[in-house]
């Protein structure tokens, strides 16, 4: 494959693969003092920003240097977006300049996708808009299978803001994908319309779902694209929604807590789950920079030589 625009587009071969590439890059680079391989000397990718991110951007940018790419970090803010240049514009002139991949993210569901028809080189989806994140569920397949050794037939709940989440949408189809049960959890008004033709459970009662889930994915409760008339109350969603201490004791003994960050601390998540031994949010971190070198390597790796 030339791009990764989303996870519906891999099958069980392609997303093993990327999971594989990734724990052999960790074996690779295990005890290292220098975490860097020449895979792709010469290559340079662009990392096109159009929405603020902190654990995407940075990660895509590790994951470039260790293979030995060289990276330009672009970001639209204090760009010649400001004077009205197009998506399109902007990345012909990125490619002209000599990038061999562009990893985008854009406010507009699609946007990676018409991208891919304009350039001649890969393109990588860091999150665009409502529609999907898929190296954010990558890493969070590494994850799972890394701290509970499988993924086919575990239960994951995810739960919260899916109405705006693309990381749950991301996270739904490669985990079906993987032999995952996946059982959504939210407030009927955080629900998509089409969340029936989904391959998932639904449920609105995170109490009754909690002591069956081997992993529970939090979702963050998305201000910036929430409307007054389908939130309740920060309190009134906490209360029903947030995981705190009393609720992860209803967890079985190996359950494990995700969120793909930032996280509304007090809202969505207690301080005292995200800081507990179940939490794997800063171990997602770390992942997230060997299968996005993954990703990378496999992308551009084989044109290399
Ligand atoms: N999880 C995630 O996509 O985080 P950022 O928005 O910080 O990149």
């Amino acid at each position: 494959k030339r791009h990764l625009l989303e996870s519906a587009d891999l099958d069980r071969a392609d997303a093993t693969l990327v999971l594989d590439t990734a724990a052999q890059i960790d074996q690779a680079l295990a005890g290292r003092e220098v975490k860097k391989l020449p895979t792709l000397r010469g290559r340079t990718v662009v990392n096109l920003f159009y929405e603020d991110s902190t654990r995407t951007r940075i990660s895509f940018e590790l994951a470039a240097k260790r293979l030995s790419a060289d990276v330009i970090n672009f970001s639209a803010k204090g760009s010649s977006v400001s004077k009205g240049e197009s998506l399109k514009d902007t990345a012909l002139t990125l490619e002209a300049m000599g990038s061999d991949a562009i990893v985008v993210r854009h406010g507009a569901s699609g946007a990676p996708h018409r991208l891919a028809n304009w350039v001649r080189g890969s393109v990588v989806n860091a999150g665009d808009g409502t529609h999907e994140h898929p190296t954010q569920a990558l890493l969070d397949a590494y994850t799972i299978r890394r701290r509970l050794g499988r993924l086919a037939g575990v239960r994951v709940a995810i739960v919260g803001d899916v109405l705006h989440s693309r990381v749950a949408r991301s996270n739904v189809w490669l985990l079906h994908t993987l032999g995952a049960e996946v059982t959504v959890v939210a407030p009927p008004t955080l629900l998509p319309v089409g969340v029936g033709t989904w391959p998932v459970e639904v449920s609105y009662d995170l109490d009754a779902v909690l002591p069956k889930a081997d992993v529970v994915m939090m979702l963050r409760v998305q201000g910036e694209r929430m409307n007054a008339s389908y939130f309740p109350s920060a309190r009134e969603y906490s209360r029903r929604y947030g995981l705190d201490g009393r609720r992860m004791a209803a967890l079985g003994d190996e359950a494990i807590v995700m969120h793909p960050g930032p996280m509304n601390r007090g809202m969505e998540i207690a301080a005292e789950v995200a800081d507990s031994v179940r939490s794997t949010i800063v171990e997602q971190v770390g992942n997230g920079v060997s299968v996005r070198m993954a990703v990378l390597y496999l992308l551009l790796g084989g044109r290399s030589e």
